[in-house]
């Protein structure tokens, strides 16, 4: 494939065309299809933008009726039709079933713009700078949510000190056994620790682009109590594992905490399409009108997209259902690989349908990718030293297709350690499989 055009005009920060150097043409639900007609199975879906898919056809149509009617396309943050269904069908799908009371902001499209909203907004309630992030956590990269990032490839790049946080030990930095909230129960308890009191804390209850890292749910409950014995907001932030993507529509539904802010952006959506929100219990909606502001605050194509995802798939339990299932076949064929190659040293983790097969040998995890990609699947590493192999599909993905996938990525393992493929076919049925 012949890339050149973007190898002289686009910058050097190009980066996902270096993972998946062809030029893509086509897509439709869990395949994409490049420009010479090769097509990949898709465990990636844009950096987990495309919960529903590729080109999903039930929010196609509505789209495409949206354009015919000349429905408001700009995005500034006057009243428009698009809004208040979305608005309307996010309360009475999302939030009320869920006894949660949230206003609702929206920041400009991307996720780090959701970020810099919260963070901004938990400090002018607390009054106080600081915020406490966590090891490997990933929050965007402009600057405020930057200076929540861990990680030093993003961190180096700001140009300028990046401050007003403290970092702790997420859950399972210390090994499994420690409860790492204890630690931070002791520095913000201990006047002499030098942890200034933060405005909030801002966690991901899985840390997508941090390796996969699976906080459990008693440390999300701890960590909240000692947000509450202090007086410290709790931000979760939804961005890559919100939207279903652990199962229930939060991911911290089942852990049965109640965060002071969200953010949601990537398949908020639904169609790839940009958006992210902010949401924030009534009692720290203390903006005054346009103190945060921005051209882009409000895309109508999205709400369209985005209502009719929310109605589509979650007007009953039963695609949740489907989520959890799925997950099942995938967490059991990555236990199947990390059992039959033990010479690799694989681990599995994740929840629902973000799963990680971590390796314990540099460059292993990308070697893996790189050759399943020349099989013909999309998928990426995470974590730190990219050592975890991420596996995102589209929770619209047909079995025939995530087993597809499965395949080409326990082949690839088996091809780039150098042994025959294991019995794959012995575990094709585990898992509920139709
Ligand atoms: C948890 C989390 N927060 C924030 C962001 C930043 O979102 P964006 O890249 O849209 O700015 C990401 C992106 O991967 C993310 O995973």
């Amino acid at each position: 494939m012949n890339l050149r055009v973007f190898d002289r005009l686009e910058s050097e920060v190009r980066s996902y065309i270096r993972s998946f150097p062809t030029m893509f043409s086509q897509a439709r639900g869990s395949t994409l299809t490049d420009a010479e007609g090769r097509s990949y199975v898709d465990f990636f879906a844009g950096a987990g933008t495309l919960n529903y898919g590729h080109n999903n056809p039930v929010l196609k149509s509505r789209l495409i009726e949206y354009l015919h009617s000349d429905g408001v396309v700009h995005g500034l943050d006057m009243a428009t039709v698009a809004k208040k269904e979305f608005l309307e069908t996010f309360e009475h799908l999302i939030l009320r079933p869920r006894n949660l009371y949230y206003k609702i902001q929206f920041a400009g499209p991307t996720g780090t713009n959701a970020v810099e909203a919260a963070l901004k907004l938990a400090r002018q309630v607390k009054g106080r700078t600081s915020v406490i992030s966590f090891t490997n956590g990933f929050h965007g990269v402009t600057g405020g949510s930057l200076a929540a990032t861990g990680n030093s490839k993003f961190r180096d790049a700001a140009g300028v000190p990046l401050g007003n946080t403290a970092f702790m030990p997420y859950d399972g930095y210390l090994g499994a056994e420690a409860d790492t909230t204890e630690y931070l129960e002791r520095v913000i308890a201990d006047k002499s620790s030098g942890v200034d009191i933060p405005a909030a804390v801002i966690v991901e209850t899985v840390q997508g682009e941090g390796g996969v890292n699976v906080a459990r749910f008693r440390w999300l409950q701890a960590l909240e109590k000692l947000c509450r014995r202090h007086d410290i907001l709790i931000i979760v932030d939804d961005i890559q594992v919100g939207c279903g993507r652990t199962g229930t529509f939060f991911s911290f539904e089942h852990a049965g905490i109640s965060p002071d802010i969200v953010t949601l952006s990537k398949s908020i959506s639904g169609y790839g399409l940009p958006m992210s929100l902010v949401l924030m219990k009534p009692e720290h909606d203390i903006w005054s009108p346009g103190a945060h502001s921005g051209t882009f605050r409000g895309n109508n194509l999205a709400f369209v997209t985005a209502t009719q995802a929310l109605v589509h798939y979650w007007s009953t339990g039963e695609f949740e259902e489907s989520v959890f299932r799925k997950a099942t076949i995938m967490d059991a064929w990555l236990n199947h690989i990390a059992r039959a190659y033990p010479e690799a040293g694989f681990s599995v983790r994740g929840r629902g349908m973000i799963q990680g097969l971590a390796t314990a040998e540099a460059g292993l995890a990308g070697r893996i990718t790189a050759r399943a990609f020349r099989e013909g699947l999309v998928i990426e590493t995470s974590g730190s030293e990219d050592q975890v192999i991420k596996l995102l599909p589209a929770l619209t993905i047909e079995d025939q297709t995530l087993r597809k996938g499965l395949e080409i990525l326990e082949r690839s393992v088996a091809e780039t350690l150098g042994v025959n493929p294991a019995h794959a076919d012995k575990i094709r049925f585990i898992g509920g499989a139709r």
